[in-house]
């Protein structure tokens, strides 16, 4: 049985204040939905305060990126033993990062790689884009970036990753997939890649959720899906009533 995770990135939003003050809101709603797996991604300039405010609870933290050196010269960059610090998980190569900052499956692989070094898990994060999609290559897409972004991984590391499935064309867009189409994606281009590579019993254990305009009204649809595992949630994680919507539906 996989345990159930719901994830709100942040994105580029929330002040320091404005993140302590909204994790205030959320612990006392979901603290006790023990069922669920319940992580807040924060941006690094409020990583700190958030850990502060949600030690004592059950709610989980982590970063949105991170780079794969160690140390050094790397002006504007964040190590993984800085990400450790302060939380558990990271989220890997969002399409945000892959559209905008030039991310590859090669900078993911390193960036996988280096946060297991680093005991985080990562939620690594996959999916096509609109074009890509109405030119029948979601396969080949989404497979190729399990493939080349998992690479390299010991099926011990392997077993720790979680996956995200986030259509690009789907994310903030109001536009979500539907579950059946979300969930055919994840059964046959993201388990059968990561089966072929650690194996059938490691690909149905590992956890995979759905991202893309998830909101309270429709999570429900995505978590009745037998592959899906739970949801990565932008937009709706800012507010604490609309994750709780959505953590109470995983719980359900
Ligand atoms: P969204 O974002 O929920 O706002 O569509 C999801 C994501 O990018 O992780």
């Amino acid at each position: 049985m996989r345990k159930p995770m719901v994830a709100g990135n942040w994105k580029m939003n929330k002040t320091v204040a404005e993140g302590v003050k909204l994790m205030e809101e959320l612990i006392p709603m979901i603290n006790g939905i023990s069922s669920v797996d319940r992580v807040v991604c924060p941006p690094f300039t409020a990583l700190y305060c958030v850990s502060e405010t949600l030690k004592g609870s059950e709610i989980g933290c982590g970063a949105q990126d991170l780079f794969w050196e160690e140390k050094g010269a790397y002006t504007g960059e964040v190590a993984p033993n800085m990400v450790a610090e302060l939380g558990q998980y990271v989220i890997i190569g969002h399409s945000e990062r892959r559209t905008y900052f030039g991310e590859t499956n090669e900078t993911v692989n390193k960036k996988t790689l280096a946060a297991l070094k680093h005991g985080l898990t990562p939620i690594v994060c996959v999916g096509e884009t609109l074009e890509e999609n109405q030119g029948g290559k979601t396969e080949a897409v989404v497979s190729g970036q399990i493939l080349e972004g998992l690479k390299g991984l010991s099926a011990e590391e392997a077993a720790k990753i979680i996956v995200a499935y986030e259509p690009v064309w789907a994310i903030g867009t109001g536009l979500a997939a539907t579950g059946p189409d979300a969930n055919k994606v994840i059964a046959d281009y993201i388990r059968k890649p990561y089966a072929s590579m650690y194996g059938e019993e490691a690909a149905q254990a590992i956890r995979v959720l759905y991202g893309g305009s998830v909101k309270g009204s429709n999570a429900a649809e995505f978590f009745g899906q037998p592959d899906i595992d739970g949801a990565l949630v932008g937009g709706a994680s800012l507010k604490a009533p609309d994750f709780t919507e959505i953590v109470k539906a995983a719980a359900a």
